[in-house]
């Protein structure tokens, strides 16, 4: 575990190797099992178990529970929380080998994504302000993957601190300190910072307060 201070608030941050995590089948809700089984490819549904197992087991240690009675319900927005711990949020997120958890008594947000292949005008209209999408097309095409990459992440990380995911448009706001984010009758501010990530990979970590 790491701990990042962010807008005043520790947030822990842990990083997992998927190809690592044991499979503790035994360990996830009836809710896992089915999304688990949904997957084709066996490679996928073993990082999903995985990055479930790995979550499950941080929280164990934090609370002291064994990792299958941690109860993990949703939001109104589909976010999952701490049924029996309200006090304590959380946030997972994973990208091919890796997944990352955060741990905070804030509103958290986090998102890991390995680095775009080859980013398309149109996949980075969808995801920038058309001020970044701007200045991303001035770019040379090795730095044009990497910033995609890098501010998809911010952008996502602070979705998902404000528990909106993407019903709110990352292409609708700039990437800002701090970052408003309004949905509906609902605005939060949002404090981010990157993560150093391995090779190959973005990753960043936002809270979210009302506003
Ligand atoms: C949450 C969301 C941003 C995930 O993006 P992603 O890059 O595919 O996945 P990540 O690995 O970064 O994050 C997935 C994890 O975020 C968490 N999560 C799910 N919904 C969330 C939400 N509303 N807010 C924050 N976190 C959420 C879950 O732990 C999920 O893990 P799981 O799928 O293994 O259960 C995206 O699915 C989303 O916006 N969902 C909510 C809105 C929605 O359903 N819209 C439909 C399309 S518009």
């Amino acid at each position: 575990m790491q701990r990042v201070v962010l807008a005043g608030r520790a947030v822990d941050v842990a990083w997992v190797d998927l190809g690592k995590e044991p499979l503790r089948n035994d360990w996830l809700d009836d809710a896992e099992h089915a999304r688990a089984q949904r997957f084709i490819k066996s490679d996928l549904r073993d990082r999903f178990v995985a990055a479930h197992c790995a979550l499950r087991r941080i929280l164990s240690t934090k609370l002291d529970e064994p990792p299958h009675q941690i109860n993990i319900v949703r939001d109104s927005f589909g976010k999952p929380q701490l049924g029996d711990h309200p006090a304590l949020q959380f946030n997972l997120s994973h990208s091919e080998h890796y997944a990352l958890i955060a741990l905070a008594d804030v509103a958290v947000g986090v998102d890991v994504e390995h680095l775009i292949a080859a980013p398309t005008e149109a996949l980075a209209s969808e995801v920038l302000h058309p001020v970044e999408f701007a200045h991303w097309k001035s770019l040379d095409p090795a730095q044009r993957r990497t910033r995609l990459t890098e501010q998809w992440t911010t952008k996502e990380a602070a979705l998902k601190a404000a528990a909106t995911g993407l019903r709110v448009s990352p292409a609708s706001f700039e990437i800002a300190s701090p970052m408003h984010i309004c949905f509906e009758t609902v605005r939060f501010q949002v404090a981010w910072c990157p993560l150093v990530a391995p090779e190959e990979y973005a990753a960043a970590l936002a809270v979210a307060e009302a506003a």
